[in-house]
């Protein structure tokens, strides 16, 4: 580590790691409910509530982690401001506490979730972002604060560089593009309409910003692959990401009420969005192949399969339901949800723990370190997720085809015909489970133990 100030990085990792592991917990409770619904104190409304927030948070929190790790090495200067960096963390850590236990007493206590000043007290609805506006405000705060950090870092620096120039703007994009969703309108359909531009321009235009950014600089740290070469692609990736991503919003507006054209817009250009992705994972490939100094094995090894799950998850398993003609079969089904589980593993999962794995030696000063927990997590979790969303794709062709071809009810076709899918979620799930496990110990861990012969 060159900067003393970069160590601040390791407070945001640890707290994501934190979340990480309470996100899976939550998950498999979720999976339990699907066979038993009567199982825990919480319902499962609080529960997925509970699993999709830490999930968005902790990433985000990996994200703000790995940044305060890049600036001052591209940079080449300590941060603007230490003391107001951790301010800025903990101010994250108790808003995140107070939501969440927010959440939690709202679930033992539905009543509690009052309207106050015109908003709800303890969850405002809409999926992924439930914050209630209070906490919306906090956030806004907190994220402002982090990114005046930075910036003031890049603005007294000796140089500007197009990573840290690119992560910023994926990171200013991210704040300005949380405030849509806190409208309110009277129409569902415009609520709606809003909502997409927080949820859909966050993971497929914001966050893949900051991914390409991240990529490069990792493929720059772990094999020293040369900056214009990493910057070039990155360039590129991210105008493509931006040119199909922002239209392709379109492919969640088929059905809510929108104009039709829609289903052309959204239609065509999201099936683009694959195309970058592909770029990315074939920038990682070819620079592995051909820059061979490794310094950090482990950390090239989550990068590059970050991407290659970047582009399974995000681009296969979104591109099969993205046509108007599919998605009005699948909408809403566990084909969603499969590809939900696998594009965020493989896009920003995968992205953090790599970050942390090329990151967290040098913030602790060591060379050498033992891998080989770090190679079981991976191999329990991938392993785990792939079998995890191949049974929901096929819960969900089994749901498509009896529910909507069929028309059956949701009930009965849940209850009967998908019970061994769910049954085998949560089995698939436990090995998930010890995997995190695994790479939240070696977090820990890392660096303190005795390297192996
Ligand atoms: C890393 C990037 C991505 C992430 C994290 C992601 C995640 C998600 C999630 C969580 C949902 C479910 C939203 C809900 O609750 O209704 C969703 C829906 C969807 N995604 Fe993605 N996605 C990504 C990229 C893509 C791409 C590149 C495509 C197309 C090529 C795509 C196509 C779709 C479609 C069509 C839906 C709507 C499914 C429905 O109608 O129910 N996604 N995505
Ligand atoms: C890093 C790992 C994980 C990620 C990124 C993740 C992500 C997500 C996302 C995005 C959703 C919302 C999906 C949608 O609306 O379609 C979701 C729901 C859910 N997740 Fe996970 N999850 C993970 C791990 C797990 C594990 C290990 C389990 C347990 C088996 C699990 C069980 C569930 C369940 C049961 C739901 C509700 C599905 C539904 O509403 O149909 N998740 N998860
Ligand atoms: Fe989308």
């Amino acid at each position: 580590m060159k900067y003393q100030s970069q160590k601040i990085a390791q407070n945001f990792y640890t707290f994501a790691a934190l979340l990480f592991l309470v996100q899976v917990v939550v998950g498999i409770i979720a999976a339990i409910q699907f066979i038993y619904p009567d199982f825990f104190i919480l319902n499962f409304n609080t529960i997925r509530t509970l699993h999709i927030n830490a999930l968005v948070v902790w990433l985000l929190v990996g994200m703000m982690g790995a940044t305060y790790f890049v600036v001052p090495e591209e940079s080449q200067r300590e941060l603007w401001s230490i003391p107001l960096a951790k301010f800025q963390f903990w101010a994250t850590v108790i808003a995140v506490t107070a939501v969440v236990l927010g959440y939690i007493w709202m679930g033992i206590d539905p009543q509690a979730n009052k309207t106050v000043l015109g908003t709800l007290l303890l969850n405002e609805g809409r999926e992924y972002i439930e914050a209630p506006r209070w906490a919306d405000l906090l956030i806004v705060v907190s994220v402002l604060l982090f990114l005046f950090v930075n910036f003031m870092t890049m603005l007294k620096s000796k140089k500007w560089t197009g990573i840290q120039g690119t992560l910023l703007a994926g990171l200013t994009m991210l704040a300005i593009f949380y405030l849509p969703g806190m409208f309110y309108t009277k129409s569902m359909v415009k609520d709606q309409f809003w909502w997409w531009w927080v949820v859909h321009l966050w993971v497929e235009g914001c966050w893949e910003i900051i991914a390409g950014a991240l990529l490069a600089f990792m493929l720059m740290k772990t094999i020293n692959a040369p900056r214009h070469v990493v910057e070039r692609w990155m360039y590129v990736e991210v105008a493509l990401v931006l040119f199909t991503g922002i239209l392709g919003t379109g492919h969640h507006y088929y059905w809510i009420g929108t104009p039709a054209y829609w289903q052309w817009v959204g239609g065509i250009f999201s099936s683009l969005e694959p195309i970058p992705l592909l770029i990315m994972t074939w920038d990682a490939f070819r620079n592995t192949r051909e820059y061979r100094t490794v310094s950090n094995k482990i950390g090239v090894f989550y990068a590059v399969a970050h991407a290659l799950f970047n582009f399974l998850g995000a681009g296969l398993w979104g591109v099969i339901h993205t046509l108007p003609q599919v998605n009005k079969w699948t909408h809403g089904t566990q084909i969603t949800t499969a590809h939900g589980h696998l594009a965020f593993y493989g896009a920003y999962v995968l992205l953090v723990i790599s970050m942390i794995y090329v990151t967290l030696p040098l913030i602790r000063g060591v060379s050498e370190f033992n891998t080989s927990r770090g190679y079981r997590s991976f191999w329990w979790m991938t392993i785990s997720m792939i079998f995890i969303v191949l049974t929901i794709t096929g819960a969900g062709m089994v749901q498509t085809y009896m529910e909507r071809l069929l028309g059956l009810d949701y009930v009965a076709v849940k209850a009967n015909y998908n019970l061994w899918f769910w049954i085998l979620r949560a089995v698939f799930g436990v090995g998930f489970l010890y995997g995190v496990w695994l790479f939240v110990v070696d977090f820990f861990k890392l660096g303190k133990e005795p390297v192996e012969a």
